[in-house]
């Protein structure tokens, strides 16, 4: 073995790995020459094995060479590093790197906040397909196949019968549940409903509802009526005024639409309420004696009542959301501002 010859070498691998460390741009390059150099089948570690056999009139120059050699490598390779360990005369004070953790989709959050104001109330949580039959979404709702009242929720068919199709609410679960439970029950269910409507800032073919179901032997009106103003006050604060209308629905009588007092105007008036100081937020009412019968329960003995809402519609009001089209779009941006929230 040419000793000396060895110790020149080590000037040239000085030079060779400061350039080649020097044209390493990328972290998987850097990680490369460390394993080339400094690895534990380097050529450092290769030299230090060959340092045993040295004869003992060369082993003390030629150890302190190579030990001076991979300190310095050592040093070109911390000075250069991008990130990790704190260096010296690197500022400690400088502000760290801000790091999202991620969040519930503002949707999420209102979806638990809702349904949490019920399973406080013993309501039992349900889920239904989003495939349905024609059956479900329709026929044992109230509304036979020639039933005007089917326009206000046209919808996606699955085939060519038009016996399949994508759900238009969330009313089909009340049939699911009460072909499988005996009364009484009350119970939610929260799931994606589907409707032939044009994407605009207030409608989406894709949004969420949540549904509600008591039955029971004795289930009044006023007890829906005190069961939505809890509920309405609890998401919205308590000086939230809450107001029935008659209204219309195939599978309740009668039927009434609920609106609070404008979460924006306070009910002053304003773009939000369209002036009048009221938002429409659900429907309820009685549960239709035929749907009773649909499920085979006898409406003579069985009573209850039943509502649905829009989910996305309550998130806008609770945020001040302007377009619905927000909880579509997957813009990080619209879902950090609201991380803060639940
Ligand atoms: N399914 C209705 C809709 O999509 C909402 C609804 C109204 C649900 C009244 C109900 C109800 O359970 O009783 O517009």
């Amino acid at each position: 073995m040419d000793w000396e010859k060895i110790l020149d070498s080590l000037a040239q691998i000085r030079e060779e790995a400061a350039a080649e460390l020097a044209a390493a741009r990328q972290e998987q390059q850097r990680e490369l020459w460390r394993v080339k150099y400094l690895g534990r089948r380097g050529r450092l570690a290769q030299l230090t094995a060959l340092l045993a056999e040295a004869p003992p009139a060369m082993k003390p120059r030629l150890g302190q060479e190579v030990n001076s050699l991979k300190q310095h490598l050592l040093n070109l390779f911390q000075e250069r590093r991008p990130t990790g360990r704190p260096e010296k005369g690197q500022n400690l004070s400088f502000p760290g790197k801000e790091i999202f953790p991620g969040c519930l989709h503002p949707l999420t959050q209102t979806t638990r906040l809702m349904v949490n104001i019920f399973v406080r109330m013993g309501f039992g949580v349900y889920t239904g397909p989003d495939m349905e039959t024609d059956y479900y979404n329709f026929e044992a709702l109230n509304m036979p196949a020639d039933h005007p009242a089917r326009d206000m929720w046209d919808t996606f068919y699955l085939n060519e019968q038009h016996t399949r199709l994508l759900r238009t609410h969330t009313s089909p679960v009340q049939i699911r549940v009460m072909e499988k439970m005996k009364p009484p029950f009350r119970i939610v269910a929260v799931g994606r409903c589907f409707r032939r409507d044009p994407l605009d800032a207030s409608h989406s073919p894709v949004f969420h509802q949540m549904e509600g179901l008591m039955v029971g032997s004795d289930i009044s009106f006023s007890q829906l009526k005190g069961l939505l103003i809890y509920f309405c006050q609890e998401l919205f604060g308590s000086e939230t005024r809450v107001k029935f209308l008659p209204s219309y629905f195939p599978f309740t009588e009668p039927s009434a639409e609920v609106s609070i007092s404008c979460v924006i105007c306070k009910g002053t008036g304003c773009a939000t309420c369209g002036r009048t100081g009221w938002l429409e937020i659900l429907g309820c009412g009685m549960v239709h004696p035929r749907v009773f019968r649909a499920v085979g329960y006898d409406p003579e003995t069985v009573t209850g009542f039943a509502f649905g809402m829009g989910i996305e519609r309550i998130a806008m009001l609770r945020h001040g959301i302007a377009d619905i089209r927000f909880f579509l779009q997957n813009d990080l941006r619209f879902i950090r501002q609201l991380s803060g929230s639940r």
